[in-house]
């Protein structure tokens, strides 16, 4: 039976999901009579740093259609959203949306699609922080619920699944495509010499933006009495949302009084993973981070009460310290001071293929529909 001409929708919107596209879009190019894929970007994150920079370190094809929605709540952003691809959607009438991650552009594209009776691939499907305080946790579950295929990156976000009501015919455990691109691209990152440019050594590396740490002022207080404690120099790329939340609560003289702390903007995809490859240890609330530590071996201190990886704490280097001062110190000493080596197990399937095997299954099941 001949195949048909499929037409598939990749969506992106924040930073993570441009890392996150990238091995997916190269694994459709690879079946050029099989796949008519189109990129929409829906300018959730719009800033060159946070967006253009990804696109050229990671040689993103320029979007066939941008949303640019920008900043405002999360209500007002899915409903912009909304309204705008369902324009798009309606037009191109595609066989596949892809959504990647738990962003509100993930969120509101699904929606849309699932009206419009388009099928839906989610990539990462799963993950669950049990935190329903957490604005993702909503969309993730929510994703999930609409999605006709759910590619998972480990076996404990298949058992989520499962205990959701989600049927076992439509999960695939296939690895992580956030991975893909960092096993893509780690050569190019080392060749990049970004701690060595910027003439650092022995440093911890810092991000941070999820809102219950940073819009809140008593949090931001107490992470920057944390941070000012610690000895080693801390080099923190700084996140917009950060930014704001600094400049709103007046902390920006506070920090500038920490002679530890080293400021950076929101570094490109190449410099931050030469960043983190070479930091003796990462503190961190984002969720990618967790991940890429573990392939990296790199010490990894989630500042955070859960996470929704934990295949990063039981096989990876990944430890969720919440804001405990003693946890921070004691695994600073051991892993700083003592320099002792981590120990990490790579996850089943993190092995750079992810992409390609999610690809080669939905041109299976779209084509046996
Ligand atoms: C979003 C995602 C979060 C993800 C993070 C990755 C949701 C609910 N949140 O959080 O899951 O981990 O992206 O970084 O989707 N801003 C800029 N420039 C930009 C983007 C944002 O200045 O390019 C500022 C704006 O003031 C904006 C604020 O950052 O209001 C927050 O941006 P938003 O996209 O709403 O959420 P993030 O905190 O970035
Ligand atoms: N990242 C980046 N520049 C930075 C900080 C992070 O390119 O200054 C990359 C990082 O390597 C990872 C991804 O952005 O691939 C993580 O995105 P983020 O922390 O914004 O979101 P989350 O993963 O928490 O959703």
């Amino acid at each position: 039976m001949k195949s048909k001409l499929l037409k598939i929708v990749n969506i992106v919107g924040a930073r993570p999901n441009l890392i996150k596209i990238a091995p997916l879009l190269i694994a459709q190019k690879k079946y050029p009579t099989l796949i008519k894929p189109y990129l929409i970007h829906t300018g959730q994150h719009y800033t060159y740093e946070m967006s253009g920079k990804i696109f050229i370190d990671l040689d993103l094809p320029r979007p066939d259609f941008h949303l640019n929605i920008g900043a405002g709540t999360p209500l007002w952003q899915i409903a912009q959203i909304m309204i705008a691809v369902e324009k798009i959607l309606l037009k191109l009438k595609p066989d596949l949306l892809i959504v990647v991650g738990d962003v509100n552009s993930t969120l509101a594209t699904s929606l849309v699609a699932s009206k419009l009776h388009i099928k839906i691939a989610h990539v990462e499907a799963g993950l669950r922080s049990f935190n329903c305080l957490m604005p993702e946790e909503l969309n993730r579950v929510l994703t999930d619920q609409l999605s006709d295929f759910l590619f998972t990156t480990d076996v404990y976000a298949g058992d989520n699944l499962l205990k959701e009501g989600i049927p076992k015919n439509k999960i695939f455990l296939v690895g992580n495509v956030m991975i893909d691109t960092l096993l893509r691209y780690k050569k190019a990152a080392q060749r990049q010499k970004t701690a060595v440019k910027l003439g650092l050594q022995d440093y911890l590396l810092l991000t941070l933006h999820r809102p219950e740490n940073v819009d809140n002022i008593c949090k931001m207080k107490n992470i920057l009495n944390i941070l000012g404690r610690l000895t080693p120099p801390i080099i923190w790329p700084i996140h917009p949302r950060t930014q704001k939340m600094l400049k709103n609560f007046k902390l920006t003289k506070t920090i500038q009084k920490l002679n530890n702390l080293r400021l950076l903007p929101p570094q490109g995809y190449l410099d931050f993973l030469n960043l983190e490859m070479n930091a003796k240890l990462v503190l961190t609330d984002s969720g990618g981070i967790q991940e890429e530590t573990t392939i990296l071996g790199v010490p990894c201190l989630t500042l955070r009460d859960e996470t929704e990886r934990p295949i990063t704490v039981t096989a990876g280097t990944n430890h969720i310290v919440s804001l405990d001062k003693t946890k921070i110190h004691n695994l600073i000493s051991k892993y700083y001071d003592s320099r002792k080596k981590v120990i990490a197990k790579r996850p089943p399937l993190w092995d750079g293929k992810t992409a390609d095997r999610i690809i080669k299954i939905i041109i299976r099941q779209l084509n046996n529909a």
